[in-house]
């Protein structure tokens, strides 16, 4: 029997190179073979692997991040603490407990679903896994804080600009579920729309609005543990984003058919609706001057983010050359060059060499 020898990080693994060569031709994104052997040897999607390992690596505990100085300041009567400040910690906890499950559900209910290479399903079953942990924190964050849950669930289920982002997102998802026929390139395309739709849509631009206003609490020394744990929660999600845009990207170059003209500017029209949605949300919600920012500098914010995202998928932006208004948003998500971040009981999560992995996708 000929052999290949393959090495996947540190180890080394010897195969029956026929049955290698086999498994490997069969990989795809879609349409590949299935079988009952989860067969992650050889690896064709070498990144998939690798972001598994980065995601798993940056693994953290929301029980791990201290609360009683959040707790402090929700009890504050000085006026340190503001009500426009509690209001959009309410707000974040409302939007995200729906945000999460919606987005864990269309990974195990759609893409999961109808993706064929094992690397891509292991990849994926981590993504959803995140989404439980961040989904976990807002329960955290409502436990400690005393809130009552249907206060934050009725922000999510009562205001119209919050409903239109979620119905963006839920009426595709839904549509899709156990209904696609990927031999078609009607539902390749749609299946395209969905990763788009959800990876750099909504994870990708819809959470920025909110999380920007967080992190602009945790600047002014507000909150500190939830600013924490929304600081995690943005480094899982840029490796969301990421993922989502490979898995286009590669779904696209083995199926170069879903790539038209008309296809790409229906993504970019969909980036629109996201961004005018994220924005109304923005106008209706969130109380930006009232935390010291300027709110057409925010929507610029917003733009900027929108056309990165674009970019980064091969697309045409929607603005030419906006700016980032905010650099220091940025430097907050950098979380290498926080030295003590890592202190206490999480870094036990953290392999060796976990804290040198930074992602370049600084927003
Ligand atoms: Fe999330
Ligand atoms: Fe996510």
């Amino acid at each position: 029997m000929e052999t290949i020898t393959i090495k996947v990080g540190p180890k080394t693994f010897i195969l029956d190179k026929t049955k290698a060569e086999e498994a490997f031709a069969n990989k795809r994104v879609i349409n590949g073979r299935e079988s009952m052997f989860f067969n992650i040897l050889p690896l064709k999607y070498q990144w998939a692997y690798d972001l598994y390992k980065t995601m798993k690596n940056n693994h953290w505990e929301p029980e791990d991040i201290p609360m009683q100085k959040d707790c402090e300041q929700w009890r504050d009567q000085t006026g340190q603490i503001t009500e426009i400040d509690r209001w959009i910690v309410k707000m974040a906890i409302g939007y995200f407990s729906a945000a999460e499950g919606i987005v864990g559900d269309n990974i195990i209910h759609v893409v999961r679903e109808v993706v064929t290479a094992p690397e891509l399903k292991l990849v994926l079953g981590r993504h959803a896994h995140e989404e439980n942990i961040h989904a976990d924190s807002l329960v955290y964050m409502i436990s400690s804080l005393g809130i009552n849950p249907h206060e934050c669930e009725a922000m999510f289920e009562d205001i119209p600009t919050i409903e239109k982002k979620a119905n963006f997102v839920v009426s595709n998802s839904r549509g899709l579920r156990r209904k696609l026929d990927l031999t078609k390139l009607e539902d390749k395309q749609a299946l395209a729309h969905n990763i788009f739709l959800f990876g750099q849509c909504m994870e990708g631009t819809q959470f920025y609005g909110l999380f920007g206003m967080v992190l602009s609490l945790y600047r002014q020394n507000k909150f500190p543990g939830i600013g924490q744990m929304f600081r995690y929660t943005l480094r899982d999600e840029s490796n969301h984003i990421d993922l989502f845009r490979n898995l286009l990207l590669e779904l696209v170059s083995e199926n170069p058919d879903i790539w038209t003209p008309a296809f790409k500017e229906e993504l970019r029209q969909l980036m629109v609706t996201a961004v005018t949605l994220e924005k109304e949300f923005i106008r209706d919600c969130l109380p930006v001057n009232g935390i010291g920012l300027s709110s057409k500098e925010f929507e610029q914010y917003i733009d900027f983010i929108a056309d990165r995202r674009l970019r980064n998928c091969g697309l045409d932006p929607l603005t030419t050359d906006v700016v980032n208004p905010f650099p220091w948003l940025s430097e907050m998500m950098d979380l290498k060059k926080e030295q003590n971040f890592f202190e206490g009981r999480v870094t036990e999560y953290q392999k060796q060499g976990a804290l040198e992995v930074v992602n370049d996708d600084e927003l």
